[in-house]
Parts: C-alpha cells; sequence; structure tokens
C-alpha cells in the first residue's frame, strides 16, 4: 500500500504451488526480526468471508455462473480489506495475504476467460488498498498436480481445485501477464525447489524490498544500509493475532 506505514505482501501461484507454507515460514521469519506480522487468506480472512469461501469451493454449486463467481470473491475481499487488511496497514502493520486481486485476474479473468471485468469489480472491492510486493510462487501447474492430487482424489477436491489442466494452464499464463505487466511489485520465485529453497528465494526478495524501501525513505546508498534489512521494518503499535491462516 504506497504511502502508508504498513508493508502489504501478497502471495500468488497455481493450486498447490506452495503458497499457504509460505505465508507460514514468512511469517515465522519476520517474528523472529521483530514484526508482529498479521497472516491471512483469500477468500475468507473473516467470518462473513469464510461464510462466502464456503460458497465459493462448494463443490455443490457446480452451476455457478463465471460473473456470480468474480462478484463473490470480491464480496468476500472487500470485507477482508475493511475488517482486517487496511485497519492492520493503518497501525503500521505488516500483513502477509495468501491470494488477493491477482488471483481473481488469474483465475476468473484468465482461467473464466472474463477479461478485463474483473479488474474493474476489484477496484471497487479494494479500494485502492494495493501490495507493496507480490511474491509469484512460479510452477508449472502439472508440477503442483502431483502435489495436491492424491488429496483431491482423497477427499474430491474443491470446486476450483477439480477445474481440469487446460483451466489451470490458462490460470498459470496469466499470473506470468500479471509478472510482465508489473514487474516491480510481482516477482517470480521458482516453486520447483523443496520448501527450505523456496522459503530462502523468499526472504531474499522480501530482504531486497526492505533495503529498497529503506534507501529511498532515507535517501542513502546502499552502503549505509544495516545488514539486517529487517530494522527496516514500519512502526507498530498494535498486536494481531494470525487470522484465518490456511492449513
Ligand atoms: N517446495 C515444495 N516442495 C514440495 N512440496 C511442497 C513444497 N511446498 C509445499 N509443498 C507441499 O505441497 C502441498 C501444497 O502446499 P500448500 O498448501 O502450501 O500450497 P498452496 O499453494 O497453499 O495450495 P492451495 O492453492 O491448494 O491453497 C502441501 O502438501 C505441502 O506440504
Ligand atoms: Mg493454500
Amino acid at each position: 500500500m504506497k504511502g502508508k506505514k504498513g508493508l502489504f505482501i501478497t502471495f500468488e501461484g497455481p493450486d498447490g504451488s506452495g503458497k499457504s507454507t509460505q505465508v507460514r515460514l514468512l511469517g515465522a521469519y519476520l517474528t523472529e526480526q521483530g514484526f508482529d506480522p498479521v497472516l491471512t487468506r483469500e477468500p475468507g480472512g473473516t467470518r462473513i468471508g469464510e461464510k462466502i469461501r464456503d460458497i465459493i469451493l462448494d463443490q455443490g454449486n457446480a452451476e455457478m455462473d463465471a460473473l456470480t463467481e468474480s462478484l463473490l470473491y470480491a464480496a468476500s475481499r472487500a470485507q477482508h480489506v475493511a475488517e482486517v487488511i487496511r485497519p492492520a496497514l493503518d497501525a503500521g502493520c505488516a500483513v502477509l495475504c495468501d491470494r488477493y486481486v491477482d488471483s481473481s485476474i488469474a483465475y476468473q479473468g484468465c482461467g473464466r476467460g472474463l477479461g478485463s471485468i474483473v479488474a474493474d469489480i476489484n477496484s471497487l472491492a479494494v479500494g485502492g488498498v494495493v501490495p507493496d510486493l507480490t511474491i509469484l510462487i512460479d510452477i508449472d501447474p502439472e508440477a503442483c498436480f502431483d502435489r495436491i492430487g492424491k488429496r483431491v482424489i482423497r477427499e474430491g477436491g474443491d470446486r476450483m481445485e477439480s477445474e481440469d489442466l487446460a483451466y489451470h494452464r490458462a490460470v498459470y499464463d496469466g499470473y506470468l501477464e500479471l509478472a510482465s505487466l508489473h514487474p516491480d511489485r510481482v516477482k517470480r520465485v521458482d516453486g520447483n525447489g523443496g520448501v527450505d529453497a523456496v522459503s530462502d528465494d523468499v526472504r531474499k526478495v522480501v530482504n531486497a524490498f526492505l533495503l529498497d524501501r529503506l534507501n529511498a525513505s532515507s535517501g542513502a546508498p546502499a552502503r549505509d544500509v544495516p545488514d539486517d534489512p529487517a530494522n527496516t521494518r514500519p512502526e507498530q503499535t498494535t498486536v494481531h493475532a494470525a487470522k484465518g491462516e490456511r492449513s
């Protein structure tokens, strides 16, 4: 959220790419560094949002129209921004969010073919709350299928997970397009390595971002920056419990 006190980082990527794993690990890392990060997820993140999430992901709602789906995601997001994200950022917290607007653009805009209307709907929903940094976990959806396939076969999966590979390929292409359209905000991290390797890369991206922010605010050359870039953490006045972190 440019110009505000807090730090807003979102995680994106195909189903099973490791987003929730990396949100958790980055949350632990930032906590070690003295931050008090708020970990949250979409769809959901609030009581009302979790109810909307259940409607969206319910396998029984196979007839759901693509526009309905997109509006439901946006409704959940509007509540999430109003109740969790904006207040946390205004209080100076670091917010780590598992999926955000880019998911809607990739899944509904590209996957469902709704196109640019998705960005318009979401612009209304988020009211200017844009991530400072987006980590795109870059891994081919086929590789993700191998990871989550067993669970989907065992438990049936949710309505989005059960879409075919062609749909997930269109989503993936949408993500790559977003990364090329917003190179300053969306950073690709190779998701093919092990959990620790991906986590190292995520930390590098976040630390580089924090150094840049420190340099921009102080005007100091890079050599004057403290070794620990986490020293650039925003002033924090509020303690937040983690909300709705996805397991
Ligand atoms: N780098 C990795 N290498 C191998 N397995 C991984 C890696 N990261 C996560 N996993 C495993 O893959 C599965 C999916 O990971 P995770 O739930 O973090 O992905 P996700 O992107 O949040 O998925 P979803 O889109 O379904 O929420 C989990 O079983 C997790 O333990
Ligand atoms: Mg997840």
